[in-house]
């Protein structure tokens, strides 16, 4: 019988650089009060001048190798999960492989953006689960601090995000009942322009224009509010039909790891579920939103507390721009 995959190393890392509500209430109109209020967010991490994202997704590759009895020697391929890529292309994961010296290990970025890393987890899991590939690395990483809009008319972006990295090594499971028990993805692209970043783009000449520059088309914008909105109803949806798939209801979970995007989307979306909120960490209070790498940070950060054991049924789930989403449910080994 195959087995599953599972989770066998994590890691983390995020940059020393602490930037606080009101640093950023030094450069457009906004307060510690508003920031907190709507988004739970205290204050954030932005990467130092001469660290890059490749650099962020390594040090969390390399925690994660900490944990694995063969470090990264025998990882047969990469994925890194970013809406903020270091290049136009190739994608992050090149220079990842290369700093890492994974000379000739398949390396690829994948793009779902707060998604990211639970789309990285149905497709690492597809890779160890069809026998073709041993051993996945699975980073998610952003940098959002050199993206954002810090003037009064990115405001609305600029205090939400911030910069880290996380890392998982995925791999097939010694034990029959653990690991990866149902993993589900969902997009709906026809609210792709609801928060994205529109330019540079390939579908006209020029790529970007001077005007577009100007108007900010080089960092993201959003329509918050539905965001919101459709977070608080898709989340809900995707974990109930993860979890009835495989006969499990919220009350049999021990630990729910959701994107950290905002605190009071994770607080709806409890309250309208009725979970237990002692079972629903949180960290966007230091980090704001890293988006891919929001949930591995997480993971990273609970397996440092011990909140994580043996046999637990860890519920990850996560909402983002696209818009996509998605579940995941881990009997952890
Ligand atoms: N500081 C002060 N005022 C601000 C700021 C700011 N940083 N940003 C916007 N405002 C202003 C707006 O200009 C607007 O002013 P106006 O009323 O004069 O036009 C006003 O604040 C809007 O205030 P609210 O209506 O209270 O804002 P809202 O309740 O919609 O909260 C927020 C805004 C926090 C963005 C909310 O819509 C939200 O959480 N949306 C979800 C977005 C999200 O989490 N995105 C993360 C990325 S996606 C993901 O990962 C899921």
């Amino acid at each position: 019988m195959t087995h599953r995959a599972f989770i066998s190393a994590v890691g983390h890392y995020v940059p020393e650089r602490i930037v606080t509500n009101s640093e950023l209430s030094k450069l457009m109109t906004t307060s510690d009060e508003w920031i907190q209020t709507r988004s739970g967010i205290k204050e954030r991490r932005f990467a130092a001048d001469h660290e890059a994202p490749s650099d962020l997704g390594v040090h969390a590759a390399l925690n994660a190798a900490k944990q694995a009895r063969t470090g990264l020697n025998d990882v047969d391929a990469i994925i890194c999960a970013s809406l903020s890529p270091e290049h136009y292309f190739p994608g992050t994961s090149s220079f990842i492989q290369s700093k890492l010296g994974l000379v000739g290990v398949p390396s690829f970025d994948l793009r779902a953006q707060c998604s990211g890393f639970i789309y990285g987890l149905s497709v690492a899991n597809a890779m160890v689960t069809s026998g073709e590939f041993k051993k996945v690395l699975l980073i998610g990483v952003e940098v959002h601090s050199r993206g954002l809009d810090f003037t009064d008319r990115g405001r609305d972006c600029a205090v939400l995000f911030g910069d880290g990295a996380g890392a998982v090594i995925i791999e097939s499971c010694p034990s029959p009942e653990h690991g990866f028990l149902k993993t589900k993805i969902s997009a709906d692209g026809r609210f792709a322009d609801k928060l994205w970043v529109e330019f540079p783009t390939m579908k006209r000449t020029p790529i970007m224009t001077q005007s577009d520059l100007e108007a900010g088309g080089l960092h993201p914008k959003m329509d918050g509010k539905f965001v919101f909105k459709t977070a608080v109803e898709k989340l809900p949806q995707v974990i109930d039909s993860t979890l009835s798939s495989i006969n499990l209801q919220t009350k049999d979970i021990d630990l729910f790891l959701f994107h950290q995007a905002n605190l009071r989307i994770n607080e709806f979306v409890a309250a309208t579920m009725n979970l237990d909120k002692a079972k629903i960490p949180s960290n966007i209070e230091k980090y704001g939103n890293c988006s891919a790498a929001s949930i591995p940070i997480l993971l990273s950060e609970q397996m440092q507390l011990g909140t994580v054991k043996r046999g637990d049924l860890i519920c990850i789930a996560g909402f983002g721009s696209g818009f996509t989403w998605g579940c995941s449910v881990i009997r952890w080994f």
